[in-house]
């Protein structure tokens, strides 16, 4: 008895280093994105990202790339690498140009992945995940800040930080305004990669968090907290 269930716990936990190790080598199952909330698109392909500012407004914008955030940090960053800062294993996404040239490059390769002399470099994402989670994911991409204009800033964004952190503690004296719309400046400079107009930099998520409420404060402190230590 002893011994089949010293053999059964054997072969599951070499089951589970053969799967660590697919997992390692990039042979993983495409994870499903929660795309509810955003517009839908339908079964034919778009060949333009309907979520940006510009087209769907302000909200949908800001709900794409949150969900593309997570819906490529399962299943793109492995490879392409966290926050899009790539780490050599593939091509550094940010650069796609955030226009129409850009996006049928991007869909067609989310649609089909690359296959090279028979090996799968990048699986096919297309069928699995479709077009919602594609363009959200998209959204998330080009919208990320550079990252040597967020290393220039990241001194004076501490010190912002602590300011926050002091007001949420109930530090008297917090001018809501003046620190939103200094967040909003810094926010504003920070460029991305892609061309796309606005950054989704943590400067940016900190300035649209603040209401002058000890909450708020808070919260912005916090998001200026993980951002600027996952920077580095
Ligand atoms: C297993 C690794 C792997 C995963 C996972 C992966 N990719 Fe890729 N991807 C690659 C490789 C390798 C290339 C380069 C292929 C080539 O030479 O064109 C690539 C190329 C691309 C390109 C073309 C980039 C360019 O500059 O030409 C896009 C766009 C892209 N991937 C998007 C994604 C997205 C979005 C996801 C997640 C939904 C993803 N990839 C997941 C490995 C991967």
């Amino acid at each position: 008895m002893h011994h089949t269930s010293l053999i059964g716990s054997l072969a599951t936990a070499v089951l589970f280093a053969a799967t660590t190790l697919a997992h390692a080598h990039g042979d993983v199952k495409p994870q499903p994105v929660d795309t509810a909330g955003l517009p839908e698109n339908g079964d034919e392909w778009l060949t333009e990202n309907p979520y940006r500012a510009e087209s769907a407004g302000q909200d949908v914008w800001l709900k794409a790339v949150r969900i593309g955030a997570s819906g490529y940090n399962q299943n793109c960053a492995r490879c392409h690498g966290l926050e899009v800062v790539s780490g050599g294993l593939a091509p550094d996404l940010r650069f796609l140009e955030a226009e129409e040239y850009g996006d049928e490059w991007f869909v067609e390769r989310f649609r089909l992945g690359y296959t090279q002399n028979g090996t799968t470099k990048m699986p096919a994402f297309g069928e699995l995940l479709g077009q919602d989670a594609a363009w959200a994911i998209r959204t998330y991409i080009e919208t990320r800040p550079d990252d040597a204009a967020m290393d220039a800033v990241s001194d004076e964004l501490k010190g912002l930080r602590d300011e926050l952190a002091g007001y949420a503690n109930g530090a008297g004296g917090a001018d809501a305004d003046a620190l939103k719309a200094r967040l909003s400046e810094i926010a504003g400079n920070i460029e991305t990669l892609s061309g796309a107009p606005v950054a989704d930099s943590v400067a940016f998520r900190a300035a649209n968090l603040i209401d002058g409420t000890p909450a708020a404060y808070k919260s912005a402190a916090e998001t200026l907290t993980i951002g600027l230590s996952a920077a580095h």
